[in-house]
């Protein structure tokens, strides 16, 4: 499965609309999405009445999001922690599941403010400890522990970004205006996975290629034991999905 389907078939299962509701009004509005993928959440904002620029460092992502011709919404290629265009000034900024792939993530969300308008808004969503599931093994638990701290420590990935979502928006001096958790049908579930959940999650081990280089000659284990978990009546979950939304100081 390419990662342009896989991210297709993760959009029914995330819960936007009640995000979407928590935003101020989007008619006429400029949005930026950050870390926008294939534009479907660009494609959402656009039908709310935003118009949309949406940024993403994936060449592939974003040729793909440009031939959805989505009225309203258009794509560029940038890296969000450099990106900066002086002529851009949202009244919004989106960004969805990206936060955690900022190592220094006040440095990077702090730089994207000087294009949002005072009184502007910024929303950011986020999972937080993405292989929270039980019961699993004390070896996989161990071992994907160690791995998460690794993730971290080589500032690649924080799977504990969701948590710090509303600290790291109050350290760039923005107020928090919502801060909830959002059901989400593959991230955040109880009891045994659906075959397509359970099916969108062996192809998400498929694709870490670092954990399977982390777990060597255990990433088998590891990946089966994780998909058993995922399989049981007694399946429980504390990974969650949560969204902070804050805003800008009018002066
Ligand atoms: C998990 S996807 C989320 C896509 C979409 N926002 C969503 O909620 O479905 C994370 C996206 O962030 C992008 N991304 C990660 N780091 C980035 C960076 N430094 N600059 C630009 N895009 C980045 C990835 O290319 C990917 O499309």
């Amino acid at each position: 499965m390419s990662l342009i389907e896989e991210y297709s078939q993760q959009y029914d299962w995330r819960a936007w609309p009640i995000i979407f509701d928590a935003l101020p009004d989007l008619d006429g509005r400029l949005v930026l999405d950050l870390g926008c993928g294939i534009g479907d959440l660009a494609a959402d904002l656009a039908a709310r009445g935003a118009r949309v620029i949406g940024v993403d460092m994936n060449d592939e992502l974003i040729t793909y999001a440009k031939e959805r011709h989505i009225v309203n919404a258009q794509f560029r290629i940038g890296d969000l922690r450099t990106f900066r265009d002086p002529h851009i000034r949202a009244d919004g900024i989106w960004s969805s599941f990206a936060a955690a792939y900022f190592p220094s993530p006040c440095d990077t969300i702090g730089s994207w403010l000087v294009h949002l308008r005072p009184g502007g808004w910024l929303a950011l969503t986020e999972v937080d400890d993405l292989f929270g599931h039980q019961p699993l093994s004390n070896r996989t638990h161990e071992l994907l522990n160690r791995y998460v701290e690794e993730s971290l420590e080589r500032s690649r990935y924080d799977f504990r970004m969701g948590r710090k979502l509303s600290g790291v928006l109050q350290q760039i001096g923005l107020v928090v205006t919502h801060e909830f958790t959002v059901p989400d049908a593959e991230l955040s579930f109880s009891g045994p996975a659906s075959p397509l959940v359970l099916e969108a999650w062996r192809t998400r081990f498929e694709r870490m290629h670092l954990l399977r280089e982390f777990c060597g000659s255990e990433f088998e284990h590891v990946r089966n034991n994780f998909l058993n978990c995922l399989k049981r009546d007694d399946h429980s979950c504390h990974a969650t999905v949560r969204c902070c939304i804050a805003s800008k100081k009018e002066t």
